[in-house]
């Protein structure tokens, strides 16, 4: 039953499914630590770090992160206190594969079992998601995602998952925000092997749509019963005016960002529009025979959406010389409309209807097709400065960006949407990428210095809203 009832003249109650997924998600890298230890192979975040620890803030690598490698058990008994009924992991493809290919780690394989065994012990779904940005360094050194030769070996590696985890795992993803890779590995320079290249991005996105196709067919081929879908980061793209250069400009920046992986993952087709800017652009990817079939055929059941604020686009006045090699930004400039409401500790936008926006694009134009609000989260610099005596964060500001984003799924949710849960990103402060600790998400707060666990106000409080399905605003 999800209904609003009145419950004051201003407060509404905002009541939620029984079975809706309440938790958090959480990604490998970012989360374990033991980067170099129990047989794990690097991965091209230990190499970058090793090549250019400049890059990352105050110079901190993942090397230790949460710790979650040996604090596991107690983190999940946390989860469950807090009131989890699902949450979502990443396996780390060069902890389970050193190589990316060839021989297994029997270590690693010890230790999703155990994770997996102390989740569902806990009561808690695991969801568990297959490539979270961590490419094994010994593929990217064959080419990563440029090469076909690495969505063999990433195809062979979902299939060991499957074989190996897929007794107890039903709920399974291909690829976390596929795009971010792209854009930061190459067009934006802020993920490894950061090259500038157009051309070479499109190939990368391709061979990362065609991997996931490859890894629904091959769930689909074994006798497994759960689910199999993608993790999305869908970005509004609002225009910033309604003047017909910017209606169109948004428009592009919607299909390059957000359809080029919803479409093909959920209706298994690439937007015309892709391919006619591609091909203009002489920046079609290779493609081999049968595989669009195969992409056609193998779309997801299940679709996660993260979502944490939108573009704002105005069209670009001036384009550059027309031999200058292409880049998406010839097209369109993202504008910070004075006036939004703005994450005072990080410069993101807060646009909680944005949530509603993408589940009503969803239900109208992808068959309604099932997902979860798989990220949603504000990252908060310098939130220590909340804390009371006892060391919790009292972080009503996050409290109120949840039940906000919460309020306008609710909405979307008796329009009809099909969306089924909601995780927050995330359950523990951990280490992200080149911001390494700079801006906080948990519920959890760490300390680094001592691994100590302290839960915030927002973590007592998604604990009562899991209890009573749903809060009063
Ligand atoms: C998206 C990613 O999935 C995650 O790795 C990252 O840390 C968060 N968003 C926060 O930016």
């Amino acid at each position: 039953m999800n209904q609003t009832e009145v419950t004051t003249a201003k407060e509404q109650k905002y009541t939620f499914p029984a079975d809706f997924w309440w938790g958090t998600a959480a990604s490998a890298t970012q989360t374990e630590g033991a980067a170099f230890e129990g047989g794990k192979g690097p991965n091209i975040w230990d190499h970058w770090y090793e090549q250019e620890p400049n890059r990352f803030f105050d110079g901190v690598n993942a090397t230790v992160a949460s710790d979650f490698y040996y604090r596991y058990e107690e983190d999940i008994a946390l989860m469950k206190e807090l009131g989890h009924n699902s949450f979502r992991i990443s396996i780390s493809w060069s902890r389970l594969f050193p190589e990316g290919q060839g021989e297994m780690n029997p270590t690693a394989i010890d230790f999703y079992n155990r994770v997996i065994d102390e989740l569902i012990a806990a009561d808690i779904e695991p969801f568990v998601n297959l490539y979270h940005f961590d490419m094994p360094l010994a593929l990217q050194n064959i080419g990563g995602w440029e090469s076909r030769a690495v969505v063999t070996a990433y195809t062979e590696y979902a299939k060991t998952c499957f074989s190996l985890f897929g007794d107890r795992v039903s709920k399974w993803f291909t690829h976390n925000e596929p795009i971010v890779p792209v854009e930061g590995g190459y067009l934006y320079d802020f993920h490894y092997p950061n090259v500038v290249d157009f051309k070479r991005a499109v190939q990368v996105a391709y061979h990362s749509i065609l991997s996931s196709a490859l890894a629904i067919q091959a769930y689909k081929e074994t006798e497994q019963t759960g689910e199999i879908g993608i993790i999305l980061n869908l970005t509004p793209s609002y225009p910033r005016s309604q003047n017909a250069g910017d209606v169109k400009a948004a428009q592009v920046a919607d299909v390059l960002f957000n359809r080029s992986f919803l479409d093909p993952s959920v209706l298994g087709t690439f937007p015309a529009e892709l391919v006619d800017l591609l091909e203009q652009q002489g920046a079609l990817p290779e493609v081999v025979q049968g595989d669009l079939e195969l992409i056609a055929k193998n779309t997801v059941d299940l679709l996660g959406i993260n979502y944490y604020q939108p573009r704002r686009i105005k069209v670009k006045e001036h384009l550059p010389h027309p031999d200058a090699p292409f880049m998406p930004e010839h097209l369109f400039d993202y504008y910070e409309m004075p006036g939004r409401k703005m994450n005072p500790y990080r410069g993101w936008e807060i646009y909680e209807k944005g949530i509603y926006d993408i589940l009503t694009n969803l239900r109208e134009n992808y068959g309604n097709i099932k997902c979860f609000v798989s990220e949603n989260g504000m990252g908060v610099e310098g939130e220590e400065r909340y804390r009371d005596e006892d060391g919790s964060v009292q972080d009503d500001y996050r409290i109120d960006f949840i039940a906000s984003h919460l309020q306008w799924m609710h909405r979307a949710l008796e329009e009809g949407s099909n969306v089924k849960g909601y995780h927050l990103w995330t359950f523990m402060d951990n280490w992200s990428w080149s911001n390494a600790y700079k801006n906080r998400y948990g519920f959890v707060g760490l300390d680094l210095a001592t691994q100590k666990r302290t839960v915030k106000k927002s973590g007592h409080w998604f604990k009562q809203l899991i209890e009573e399905q749903g809060f009063t605003k």
